[in-house]
């Protein structure tokens, strides 16, 4: 099968990576590059275009695949402009700043017949794909809680990323892919409502930390937390936490790091109503959380998935060549942009919200 032959708009942080990945895989050709600030045309490399404009970009025959990867209020433009121009689009997330401006997009791609999606690479982390596999492979019986937390520790929040108008905060940056690989976790249940604190903890205009519950139709509470600025003094050992947690009837599972570490716990003998024994703590006794009885407690390892930020590109390509379907639909990407605004609405009032 040929090449797809790509053309990256915006060239910063993101654009970099993509140069690589694409470089590495076989299937792909990145042909040339444009971004608005020269400075960082200086670092496109020898043997590839460098386009005066992203309007020269789209209208190059050799480009099939227009990936933006600029700012993300710059979105909504660079994707209409390239749809107009015939190209097929893969944007970076999030898909755009607001529901509004989604829908436009959609509504001018429909009528230009061109592939969109986004790039949501992060359906292969490993630690969320080897939680999906105890989930999928229903190891925890009836699973009533699951929790995906992110914690940055001395945290870094720059460039764009403290500015609203620019589409910056922690919810748009992180809060998108946790979202995404929540509600793809779930596929089929409906969101009956969600709840939020989102909260700027230091800066000024942008969110640095939240909390966000989902109660689904399935009977599960997704529960989503981030927070940049959490403080710690063992700076060389750690410098961020990345957890899951699922709980249900017959066993809980637990993951550590994006690697993940962890394991499915169940217990042999469920202790339903035993006669209550004393256990001492260094806050005074207690009898609901002494230690398991002896031998009671077994554990399984983790059935861990192998999967890589590649797999973004390879189902992308055979998508392309109409061998499989995308795997990010633009639909999907509607729903989590709707459901941010929706913990929005709920972090202002401080009530909960009805969503699907
Ligand atoms: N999927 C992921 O894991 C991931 C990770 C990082 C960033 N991103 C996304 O990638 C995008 C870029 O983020 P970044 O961290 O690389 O930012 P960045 O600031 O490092 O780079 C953005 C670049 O886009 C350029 N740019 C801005 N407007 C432009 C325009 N109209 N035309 C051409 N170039 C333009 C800027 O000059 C800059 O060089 C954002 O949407 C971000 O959310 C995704």
């Amino acid at each position: 099968m040929d090449k797809i032959r790509v053309g990256i708009v915006g060239f910063g942080f993101m654009g970099h990576e993509h140069l690589a990945m694409l470089s590495r895989l076989d299937g792909y050709e990145v042909v040339g590059i444009y971004d608005i600030d020269p400075k960082q045309m200086e670092e496109v490399p020898e043997g590839l275009k460098r386009y005066a404009s992203a309007d020269e970009l789209f209208a190059d025959p050799d480009v099939d695949v227009a990936l933006i990867v600029a700012n993300n209020n710059q979105h909504h433009d660079l994707v209409v402009k390239a749809a107009r121009a015939g190209k097929d689009i893969i944007c970076e997330k999030p898909i755009a700043m607001n529901l509004e401006e989604l829908d436009d997009m959609v509504k001018v791609v429909g009528e230009c017949g061109v592939k969109f999606t986004i790039h949501h690479q992060r359906r292969f982390d490993p630690d969320f794909r080897t939680m999906k596999n105890v989930y999928d492979q229903g190891l925890l019986g009836d699973v009533y809680t699951v929790k995906s937390s992110l914690y940055g520790f001395n945290g870094n929040m720059h460039d764009w990323h403290v500015y609203i108008s620019e589409g910056g905060g922690m919810l748009f940056d992180w809060g998108v892919h946790l979202i995404d690989q929540m509600l793809w976790m779930m596929k089929g249940a409906k969101v009956k409502s969600v709840f939020a604190d989102i909260r700027n903890v230091i800066n000024f205009e942008v969110d640095d930390y939240f909390k966000i519950l989902l109660r689904f139709d399935n009977g599960i509470t997704g529960e989503i937390e981030l927070g940049t600025y959490f403080l710690t003094d063992k700076i060389s050992e750690k410098w961020f936490e990345r957890h899951w947690i699922m709980g249900g009837n017959k066993g809980t599972a637990y993951s550590d790091g994006f690697d993940p570490e962890g394991k499915v716990v169940r217990t042999s003998h469920l202790l339903k109503n035993v006669r209550g024994t004393r256990t001492m703590t260094a806050a005074g006794p207690t009898r609901s959380f002494g230690p398991p009885a002896e031998g009671t407690i077994l554990t399984e390892e983790l059935p861990k998935a192998d999967t890589k930020h590649e797999d973004y590109f390879e189902n992308y390509y055979k998508a392309y060549h109409g061998e499989e379907e995308f795997l990010v639909k633009i639909p999907e990407t509607r729903r989590v942009l709707a459901l941010m605004e929706a913990a929005r609405e709920s972090a202002k009032t401080g009530q909960s919200v009805a969503f699907e």
